[in-house]
Protein backbone atom coordinates (compact mmCIF):
# COMPACT_ATOMS: atom_id res chain seq x y z
CA UNK A 1 0.00 0.00 0.00
CA UNK A 2 1.39 3.30 -0.48
CA UNK A 3 -0.25 6.27 1.82
CA UNK A 4 0.49 9.71 1.34
CA UNK A 5 0.49 11.75 4.67
CA UNK A 6 2.51 14.86 3.31
CA UNK A 7 -0.18 17.20 1.97
CA UNK A 8 1.63 20.29 4.53
CA UNK A 9 4.56 19.72 1.59
CA UNK A 10 2.20 19.47 -1.60
CA UNK A 11 -1.14 18.47 -2.42
CA UNK A 12 -2.11 16.25 -5.06
CA UNK A 13 -3.90 18.11 -8.09
CA UNK A 14 -7.74 17.59 -8.61
CA UNK A 15 -8.76 15.83 -11.62
CA UNK A 16 -10.91 18.80 -12.44
CA UNK A 17 -8.03 20.80 -12.17
CA UNK A 18 -5.82 19.16 -14.49
CA UNK A 19 -8.73 18.99 -16.67
CA UNK A 20 -9.11 23.20 -16.87
CA UNK A 21 -5.10 23.69 -16.87
CA UNK A 22 -4.42 20.59 -20.26
CA UNK A 23 -8.03 22.74 -21.63
CA UNK A 24 -6.38 26.29 -21.49
CA UNK A 25 -2.75 24.28 -22.45
CA UNK A 26 -4.37 22.86 -25.70
CA UNK A 27 -7.01 25.66 -26.94
CA UNK A 28 -5.14 29.15 -25.37
CA UNK A 29 -1.57 29.48 -26.08
CA UNK A 30 -1.58 33.61 -26.88
CA UNK A 31 0.50 35.78 -24.71
CA UNK A 32 -1.86 37.84 -22.78
CA UNK A 33 -0.22 41.06 -23.39
CA UNK A 34 -0.58 40.68 -27.39
CA UNK A 35 -3.70 42.96 -28.57
CA UNK A 36 -4.68 40.27 -31.33
CA UNK A 37 -7.11 37.42 -30.27
CA UNK A 38 -4.92 35.43 -29.40
CA UNK A 39 -3.49 37.55 -26.47
CA UNK A 40 -6.96 38.60 -25.58
CA UNK A 41 -8.29 35.16 -25.38
CA UNK A 42 -5.63 34.30 -22.47
CA UNK A 43 -5.75 37.91 -21.08
CA UNK A 44 -9.74 37.08 -20.80
CA UNK A 45 -8.80 33.74 -18.62
CA UNK A 46 -6.41 35.70 -16.64
CA UNK A 47 -9.04 38.41 -15.70
CA UNK A 48 -12.07 35.87 -14.97
CA UNK A 49 -9.13 33.92 -12.66
CA UNK A 50 -8.03 36.44 -11.16
CA UNK A 51 -11.95 38.02 -10.47
CA UNK A 52 -12.91 34.56 -9.13
CA UNK A 53 -10.36 33.80 -6.68
CA UNK A 54 -10.49 38.01 -5.51
CA UNK A 55 -15.02 36.89 -5.10
CA UNK A 56 -14.03 33.67 -3.13
CA UNK A 57 -11.77 35.75 -0.63
CA UNK A 58 -14.36 38.88 -0.53
CA UNK A 59 -11.08 40.55 -1.98
CA UNK A 60 -10.90 43.23 -4.85
CA UNK A 61 -9.81 41.94 -8.34
CA UNK A 62 -7.32 44.37 -8.38
CA UNK A 63 -5.69 43.26 -5.38
CA UNK A 64 -4.70 39.95 -6.13
CA UNK A 65 -1.08 39.64 -8.02
CA UNK A 66 -0.33 36.27 -9.12
CA UNK A 67 3.24 35.11 -7.99
CA UNK A 68 5.26 31.98 -8.53
CA UNK A 69 3.95 30.80 -4.86
CA UNK A 70 4.46 31.10 -1.38
CA UNK A 71 8.65 32.21 -1.29
CA UNK A 72 7.93 34.79 -4.20
CA UNK A 73 5.00 36.08 -2.96
CA UNK A 74 6.60 36.49 0.90
CA UNK A 75 9.44 37.76 -0.48
CA UNK A 76 8.00 40.44 -2.41
CA UNK A 77 6.24 41.90 0.16
CA UNK A 78 8.98 42.16 2.77
CA UNK A 79 11.15 43.43 0.07
CA UNK A 80 8.71 46.21 -1.02
CA UNK A 81 7.77 46.84 2.26
CA UNK A 82 11.08 47.80 2.93
CA UNK A 83 11.96 49.59 -0.36
CA UNK A 84 8.88 51.14 -1.44
CA UNK A 85 7.29 51.60 2.01
CA UNK A 86 10.60 53.17 4.19
CA UNK A 87 9.54 50.52 7.05
CA UNK A 88 12.73 50.11 8.87
CA UNK A 89 11.49 47.38 11.37
CA UNK A 90 10.59 43.80 10.89
CA UNK A 91 9.02 41.80 13.32
CA UNK A 92 8.37 38.64 12.88
CA UNK A 93 8.64 34.91 14.70
CA UNK A 94 11.62 32.35 15.17
CA UNK A 95 8.89 29.69 13.48
CA UNK A 96 7.72 31.41 10.33
CA UNK A 97 8.37 29.51 7.20
CA UNK A 98 12.18 30.01 5.89
CA UNK A 99 10.45 32.00 3.07
CA UNK A 100 10.29 34.49 5.64
CA UNK A 101 13.01 34.19 8.28
CA UNK A 102 15.58 33.73 5.32
CA UNK A 103 14.21 36.81 3.28
CA UNK A 104 14.32 38.71 6.51
CA UNK A 105 18.25 37.99 6.98
CA UNK A 106 18.54 38.83 3.77
CA UNK A 107 17.26 42.38 3.79
CA UNK A 108 19.06 42.88 7.10
CA UNK A 109 22.44 42.63 5.13
CA UNK A 110 21.46 44.83 1.62
CA UNK A 111 19.41 47.99 3.83
CA UNK A 112 19.91 49.17 7.58
CA UNK A 113 16.69 47.87 8.94
CA UNK A 114 15.89 46.28 12.58
CA UNK A 115 14.12 42.59 12.42
CA UNK A 116 13.18 42.01 16.02
CA UNK A 117 11.37 38.18 16.72
CA UNK A 118 8.27 38.22 18.72
CA UNK A 119 8.49 35.41 21.77
CA UNK A 120 6.78 32.30 21.71
CA UNK A 121 6.25 29.71 23.96
CA UNK A 122 6.52 25.61 23.89
CA UNK A 123 3.23 25.43 22.19
CA UNK A 124 4.34 28.09 19.83
CA UNK A 125 2.03 30.74 20.71
CA UNK A 126 2.72 34.14 19.84
CA UNK A 127 3.26 36.24 22.86
CA UNK A 128 0.87 39.23 21.78
CA UNK A 129 1.51 40.84 24.99
CA UNK A 130 5.35 40.73 23.61
CA UNK A 131 4.08 41.89 20.02
CA UNK A 132 2.73 44.67 21.58
CA UNK A 133 5.84 46.21 23.49
CA UNK A 134 7.96 45.32 20.72
CA UNK A 135 5.08 47.52 18.52
CA UNK A 136 4.87 50.86 21.51
CA UNK A 137 8.79 50.99 22.20
CA UNK A 138 9.36 51.35 18.45
CA UNK A 139 8.61 54.53 16.63
CA UNK A 140 10.09 54.12 12.74
CA UNK A 141 7.89 52.53 10.43
CA UNK A 142 7.13 48.82 11.23
CA UNK A 143 5.96 45.47 9.53
CA UNK A 144 4.82 42.77 10.99
CA UNK A 145 5.08 39.20 9.06
CA UNK A 146 3.40 36.49 11.16
CA UNK A 147 1.82 33.29 9.36
CA UNK A 148 -1.76 32.28 9.55
CA UNK A 149 -0.99 28.57 10.09
CA UNK A 150 2.67 27.50 11.51
CA UNK A 151 3.09 24.75 8.13
CA UNK A 152 5.11 22.16 10.84
CA UNK A 153 2.84 22.40 14.06
CA UNK A 154 -0.24 23.85 12.68
CA UNK A 155 -0.96 26.82 15.11
CA UNK A 156 -3.64 29.32 13.66
CA UNK A 157 -3.35 32.61 14.52
CA UNK A 158 -5.96 34.98 15.33
CA UNK A 159 -5.58 37.58 12.24
CA UNK A 160 -8.01 39.76 13.56
CA UNK A 161 -6.58 40.03 17.25
CA UNK A 162 -3.17 40.43 15.75
CA UNK A 163 -4.12 42.97 12.75
CA UNK A 164 -5.88 45.23 15.27
CA UNK A 165 -2.94 45.30 17.50
CA UNK A 166 -0.91 45.90 14.62
CA UNK A 167 -3.05 49.12 13.21
CA UNK A 168 -3.42 50.34 16.77
CA UNK A 169 0.50 51.02 16.50
CA UNK A 170 0.33 52.23 12.76
CA UNK A 171 1.95 48.80 11.68
CA UNK A 172 1.50 47.02 8.38
CA UNK A 173 0.74 43.74 8.87
CA UNK A 174 1.49 40.83 6.30
CA UNK A 175 0.61 37.02 6.99
CA UNK A 176 1.92 33.90 5.26
CA UNK A 177 -1.18 32.16 4.79
CA UNK A 178 -0.46 29.34 2.37
CA UNK A 179 -1.90 26.97 4.77
CA UNK A 180 -4.68 28.73 5.41
CA UNK A 181 -5.63 29.63 2.06
CA UNK A 182 -8.31 27.10 0.37
CA UNK A 183 -8.98 25.35 4.10
CA UNK A 184 -10.52 28.51 5.81
CA UNK A 185 -12.74 30.92 4.69
CA UNK A 186 -11.62 34.50 4.31
CA UNK A 187 -12.82 37.77 4.45
CA UNK A 188 -9.84 40.06 3.58
CA UNK A 189 -12.61 43.08 2.81
CA UNK A 190 -12.97 42.71 6.43
CA UNK A 191 -9.78 41.73 7.63
CA UNK A 192 -6.88 44.12 9.44
CA UNK A 193 -4.64 42.70 6.86
CA UNK A 194 -2.34 44.58 4.43
CA UNK A 195 -0.75 41.67 2.48
CA UNK A 196 -1.28 37.68 2.42
CA UNK A 197 0.47 35.35 0.40
CA UNK A 198 -0.67 32.30 -1.23
CA UNK A 199 -0.02 29.32 -3.04
CA UNK A 200 -1.68 27.24 -5.34
CA UNK A 201 0.17 23.65 -5.11
CA UNK A 202 -1.67 23.56 -1.10
CA UNK A 203 -4.85 23.42 -2.00
CA UNK A 204 -4.63 21.00 -4.78
CA UNK A 205 -3.88 22.87 -7.75
CA UNK A 206 -0.87 23.28 -9.47
CA UNK A 207 2.73 24.14 -8.54
CA UNK A 208 4.58 27.27 -9.29
CA UNK A 209 1.77 29.97 -8.79
CA UNK A 210 0.21 31.58 -5.86
CA UNK A 211 -1.03 35.04 -5.30
CA UNK A 212 -0.29 37.97 -3.31
CA UNK A 213 -2.94 39.79 -1.59
CA UNK A 214 -1.83 43.40 -1.74
CA UNK A 215 -4.41 46.17 -0.43
CA UNK A 216 -5.64 48.55 -2.35
CA UNK A 217 -3.51 51.73 -2.32
CA UNK A 218 -0.57 50.23 -0.34
CA UNK A 219 1.63 52.38 -2.95
CA UNK A 220 4.03 49.23 -3.95
CA UNK A 221 6.96 49.84 -6.59
CA UNK A 222 7.96 46.93 -8.94
CA UNK A 223 9.12 43.64 -7.54
CA UNK A 224 10.12 42.07 -10.70
CA UNK A 225 11.18 45.00 -13.56
CA UNK A 226 10.46 44.12 -17.31
CA UNK A 227 6.61 44.54 -18.77
CA UNK A 228 3.88 46.30 -17.41
CA UNK A 229 1.74 42.43 -16.45
CA UNK A 230 0.55 42.33 -12.84
CA UNK A 231 -0.33 46.27 -13.03
CA UNK A 232 3.68 46.59 -13.12
CA UNK A 233 4.26 44.71 -9.97
CA UNK A 234 5.71 41.43 -11.09
CA UNK A 235 6.87 41.66 -14.78
CA UNK A 236 6.96 38.35 -16.86
CA UNK A 237 4.46 36.94 -19.26
CA UNK A 238 1.57 34.96 -17.21
CA UNK A 239 1.45 31.56 -16.48
CA UNK A 240 -2.16 31.44 -18.19
CA UNK A 241 -2.72 27.59 -17.40
CA UNK A 242 -1.61 27.81 -14.03
CA UNK A 243 -3.62 30.45 -13.37
CA UNK A 244 -7.03 29.39 -14.70
CA UNK A 245 -6.26 25.77 -12.87
CA UNK A 246 -5.09 27.50 -9.32
CA UNK A 247 -8.78 29.76 -9.42
CA UNK A 248 -10.52 26.12 -10.53
CA UNK A 249 -8.88 24.80 -7.29
CA UNK A 250 -9.94 27.53 -5.36
CA UNK A 251 -13.65 27.23 -6.41
CA UNK A 252 -13.64 23.89 -5.57
CA UNK A 253 -12.21 24.11 -2.08
CA UNK A 254 -14.35 26.81 -0.55
CA UNK A 255 -17.51 25.04 -2.69
CA UNK A 256 -17.37 21.49 -0.40
CA UNK A 257 -14.87 23.51 2.62
CA UNK A 258 -17.36 22.25 5.28
CA UNK A 259 -17.83 18.53 3.97
CA UNK A 260 -14.33 18.02 2.82
CA UNK A 261 -13.40 19.95 6.17
CA UNK A 262 -15.12 17.60 8.18
CA UNK A 263 -14.19 14.82 6.55
CA UNK A 264 -10.35 15.76 6.86
CA UNK A 265 -10.98 16.37 11.00
CA UNK A 266 -12.21 12.90 11.57
CA UNK A 267 -9.01 11.25 9.67
CA UNK A 268 -7.27 13.31 12.31
CA UNK A 269 -9.30 12.37 14.93
CA UNK A 270 -9.00 8.87 14.10
CA UNK A 271 -5.25 8.84 13.86
CA UNK A 272 -5.21 10.70 17.14
CA UNK A 273 -7.38 8.28 18.85
CA UNK A 274 -5.82 5.25 17.57
CA UNK A 275 -2.08 6.49 17.67
CA UNK A 276 -2.77 7.29 21.77
CA UNK A 277 -3.92 3.71 21.68
CA UNK A 278 -0.51 2.59 20.46
CA UNK A 279 1.68 5.62 22.37
CA UNK A 280 -0.19 6.73 25.48
CA UNK A 281 2.91 8.89 25.78
CA UNK A 282 2.82 10.59 22.66
CA UNK A 283 3.14 14.21 22.75
CA UNK A 284 1.62 16.59 20.23
CA UNK A 285 3.81 19.38 19.11
CA UNK A 286 2.33 23.02 19.32
CA UNK A 287 -1.59 22.47 19.38
CA UNK A 288 -1.39 19.86 16.56
CA UNK A 289 -3.30 17.60 19.65
CA UNK A 290 -6.38 19.94 19.52
CA UNK A 291 -9.38 20.96 17.69
CA UNK A 292 -10.33 25.04 16.57
CA UNK A 293 -6.58 26.36 17.68
CA UNK A 294 -4.76 24.30 14.90
CA UNK A 295 -5.41 23.25 11.62
CA UNK A 296 -7.67 19.96 10.76
CA UNK A 297 -4.85 19.16 7.76
CA UNK A 298 -2.29 17.86 10.08
CA UNK A 299 -0.80 16.39 13.20
CA UNK A 300 2.76 16.39 15.03
CA UNK A 301 3.33 13.84 17.04
CA UNK A 302 6.49 13.27 19.35
CA UNK A 303 7.11 9.57 19.92
CA UNK A 304 8.65 7.76 22.58
CA UNK A 305 10.99 5.52 20.47
CA UNK A 306 14.54 5.45 21.86
CA UNK A 307 17.51 7.29 19.95
CA UNK A 308 18.99 4.03 18.16
CA UNK A 309 15.76 2.80 17.05
CA UNK A 310 14.19 6.10 15.65
CA UNK A 311 17.35 6.32 12.98
CA UNK A 312 15.76 3.44 11.21
CA UNK A 313 11.94 5.03 11.28
CA UNK A 314 12.41 6.90 8.22
CA UNK A 315 14.00 3.73 6.62
CA UNK A 316 10.41 1.73 7.88
CA UNK A 317 7.71 4.26 6.61
CA UNK A 318 9.42 4.47 3.16
CA UNK A 319 9.96 0.91 2.65
CA UNK A 320 6.19 0.96 3.80
CA UNK A 321 5.31 3.23 1.33
CA UNK A 322 4.64 5.96 3.53
CA UNK A 323 5.32 9.62 3.34
CA UNK A 324 5.23 11.92 5.79
CA UNK A 325 7.22 14.40 6.87
CA UNK A 326 10.41 14.48 9.82
CA UNK A 327 9.91 18.27 10.49
CA UNK A 328 8.79 20.57 7.86
CA UNK A 329 8.48 19.20 4.37
CA UNK A 330 10.92 21.71 2.86
CA UNK A 331 14.00 19.93 5.19
CA UNK A 332 12.45 16.42 4.63
CA UNK A 333 15.88 14.38 4.36
CA UNK A 334 17.73 17.12 5.93
CA UNK A 335 19.90 16.67 9.12
CA UNK A 336 19.68 19.62 10.21
CA UNK A 337 16.45 19.29 11.92
CA UNK A 338 13.62 21.44 12.10
CA UNK A 339 14.03 25.38 13.42
CA UNK A 340 10.24 25.20 14.52
CA UNK A 341 10.63 22.03 16.77
CA UNK A 342 14.11 23.17 18.15
CA UNK A 343 12.64 26.32 19.37
CA UNK A 344 9.26 24.50 21.28
CA UNK A 345 10.51 21.91 22.38
CA UNK A 346 12.06 19.91 25.75
CA UNK A 347 15.11 18.73 25.52
CA UNK A 348 13.63 15.35 26.55
CA UNK A 349 10.85 15.87 23.74
CA UNK A 350 14.02 16.80 21.12
CA UNK A 351 15.27 13.15 21.41
CA UNK A 352 12.48 11.50 20.75
CA UNK A 353 11.74 11.37 16.57
CA UNK A 354 9.06 14.11 16.05
CA UNK A 355 6.88 13.39 12.46
CA UNK A 356 4.03 15.33 11.02
CA UNK A 357 1.02 13.88 9.16
CA UNK A 358 -0.89 15.57 6.74
CA UNK A 359 -4.03 14.93 5.14
CA UNK A 360 -6.48 15.60 2.61
CA UNK A 361 -10.09 14.72 1.26
CA UNK A 362 -7.94 12.11 -0.68
CA UNK A 363 -6.93 10.00 2.23
CA UNK A 364 -8.46 7.28 3.92
CA UNK A 365 -9.24 5.15 7.21
CA UNK A 366 -7.95 2.41 5.68
CA UNK A 367 -4.46 4.41 5.20
CA UNK A 368 -4.71 5.80 8.41
CA UNK A 369 -5.58 2.37 10.36
CA UNK A 370 -2.24 1.36 8.34
CA UNK A 371 0.19 3.94 8.82
CA UNK A 372 -0.66 3.03 12.60
CA UNK A 373 -0.19 -0.88 12.63
CA UNK A 374 3.24 0.42 10.88
CA UNK A 375 4.02 2.73 13.74
CA UNK A 376 2.89 -0.18 16.09
CA UNK A 377 5.37 -2.77 14.20
CA UNK A 378 8.13 -0.39 14.37
CA UNK A 379 8.10 0.07 17.86
CA UNK A 380 7.16 -3.70 19.17
C1 LIG B 1 3.88 28.46 5.37
C2 LIG B 1 4.61 28.36 4.07
N1 LIG B 1 5.09 29.47 3.51
C3 LIG B 1 5.73 29.44 2.33
C4 LIG B 1 5.92 28.26 1.66
C5 LIG B 1 6.61 28.28 0.34
O1 LIG B 1 5.67 28.15 -0.69
P1 LIG B 1 6.10 27.70 -2.16
O2 LIG B 1 6.54 26.28 -2.07
O3 LIG B 1 4.86 27.86 -2.99
O4 LIG B 1 7.17 28.62 -2.61
C6 LIG B 1 5.45 27.06 2.22
C7 LIG B 1 5.70 25.75 1.56
O5 LIG B 1 6.04 24.77 2.19
C8 LIG B 1 4.76 27.11 3.45
O6 LIG B 1 4.27 26.01 4.02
Amino acid sequence: MNVYFDNAATTPMRKEVIQSVSSVMEECFGNPSSTHAYGRTAKTYIETARKGIANLLHAAPQEIIFTSGGTESDNMILNCAVKDLDVTTLISSPIEHHAILHALEGLKKIYKIKVAYVNIDNKGSIDLNHLEKLLKEDESKKLVSLMHVNNEIGNILDLQKVGDICHQYHTLFHTDAVQGIGHFEFELEQLPIDFLSSAAHKFHGPKGIGFSFIRKNSKLEPFIHGGSQERGLRAGTESVHNIVGMHKALEIAYLNLNEERRIVNSLKEHFKSSLLNVFPEAQFNGYSGEDYISTYTLINVALPISEEKAGLLDFHLDLKGIACSKGSACQSGSSSGSHVLNAIQSDELKSWPSLRFSFSVFNTIEEVNYVINALEEFAA
